[in-house]
């Protein structure tokens, strides 16, 4: 059974070329399914950009003796429709090592890095996870819809 020991969370580097096809092969296989996320489109969106509309991606990795496998990852970017609002999305962890608290990690560390670098503002997620994200400052704004996901914000 795994553990969460040994893992880090960070910004992906996205010079890193393995870190990047993991990262890839971790969500594509976590929306498996879904047209949304293609390769094509899961490759494109992890290229990182700079503000004003930035986007980038956090992960959870193992290191082992050998090598740093890469476990969670979580999107952020600035909405490209209004100024001051960040958006969190992407957000899979491989599923030998869901509920032991990466995911939630994830989303703490965004948040985290959003308030740190951007003085005010307003941060969203789709999540079917209402209560979850309560507790980390973010409140219901829509009621809930597609599988059950509503959006929430979180002002700061
Ligand atoms: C959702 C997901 C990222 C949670 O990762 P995790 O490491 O297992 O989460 P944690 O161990 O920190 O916390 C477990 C709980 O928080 C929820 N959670 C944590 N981060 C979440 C996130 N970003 N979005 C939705 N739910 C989240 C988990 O679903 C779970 O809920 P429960 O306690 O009611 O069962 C993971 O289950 C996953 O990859 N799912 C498939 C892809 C997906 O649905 N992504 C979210 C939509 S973008």
């Amino acid at each position: 059974m795994s553990n969460s020991k040994g893992i880090e969370v960070g910004v992906l580097d996205t010079g890193e070329p393995e870190k990047v096809i993991q990262s890839i092969e971790l969500l594509h296989g976590s929306f498996a399914g879904s047209d949304r996320y293609t390769v094509a489109r899961l490759s494109e969106e992890l290229k990182q950009l700079d503000v004003p509309l930035y986007r980038q991606f956090f992960i959870a990795t193992l290191r082992t003796n050998k090598e740093e496998r890469v476990v969670g990852i979580g999107g952020v970017k600035a909405a490209d429709w209004a100024s001051n609002t960040h958006i969190l999305y992407l957000s899979a962890v491989h599923p030998e090592f869901r509920n032991l608290g990466i995911g939630k990690r994830l989303v703490k560390d965004r948040v985290h890095w959003i308030r740190s670098n951007f003085s005010g503002g307003r941060v969203l997620v789709s999540t079917p996870k209402i209560e979850r994200f309560k507790q980390f400052g973010f409140r219901q704004v829509t009621e809930s819809c597609h599988k059950g996901r509503a959006i929430m914000l979180m002002e700061y």
